[in-house]
């Protein structure tokens, strides 16, 4: 099932997410953060924003969540978003199934862009999001160093919902019951 993380899944989500910081530059973190901070992470962005995992049975398959793009007032209707698949788990639509929930959480919530950052080139992270209906906007040259050499990153956009003249505030996320899948 696909429901909200808790501080219980920090230790997995951390495992997932180290050989992206270590071993490559999918993430453009050098140094895996560990299990409590990660929890610490998880306590924050949930204060405003969803962070799904896809629990089998005990077992962490893949995690999404969003995040505040920008600080200033303006942007305050628009998320960044991640998501990292365990390996034994890609390609058997657990990642479109946990963008699905999340687009639709930010939709309830009030947001009307979504934006993913991808260290290019990453071929499967860029052909998933743009099946999800993410459309390239940006492309930053030489943003980044690591691993020896600087690295591009671009911007994906994906139109949550039509833009309204008069947007309200959006609202914390509802913790409601996991969706069964
Ligand atoms: C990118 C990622 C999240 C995709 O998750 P996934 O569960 O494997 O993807 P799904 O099985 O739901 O695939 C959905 C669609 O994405 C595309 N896709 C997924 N993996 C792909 C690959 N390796 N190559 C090309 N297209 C791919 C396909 O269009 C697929 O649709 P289809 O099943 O109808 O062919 C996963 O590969 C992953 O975690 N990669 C490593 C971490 C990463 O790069 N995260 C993104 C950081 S920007």
């Amino acid at each position: 099932m696909i429901r909200m993380a808790e501080k219980r899944d920090a230790a997995q989500i951390a495992s997932i997410y180290r050989p992206f910081c270590e071993d490559n530059c999918v993430s453009f973190e050098t140094e895996a953060p560990d299990a409590a901070e990660v929890a610490a992470r998880i306590q924050k962005v949930s204060l405003q924003f969803p962070w799904l995992v896809d629990d089998r049975d005990g077992t962490i398959a893949g995690y999404a969540y969003a995040s505040q793009h920008r600080v200033r007032a303006a942007y305050r209707w628009v998320a960044e978003v991640t998501i990292y698949v365990g390996d034994a788990f890609r390609g058997r639509g657990i990642g479109r199934a946990l963008y699905s929930d999340l687009l639709e959480r930010l939709r309830s919530q009030g947001y009307f862009k979504a934006y993913a950052g991808i260290v290019v080139p990453n071929p499967p992270s860029q052909s998933f999001h743009e099946s999800m209906g993410f459309k390239l906007v940006a492309m930053y040259r030489g943003v980044g160093f690591k691993q020896g050499a600087w690295r591009d990153a671009g911007w994906w956009q994906f139109d949550i919902q039509a833009e309204t003249p008069s947007p309200a505030d959006p609202r914390p996320p509802s913790p409601s019951p996991p969706t069964p899948r």
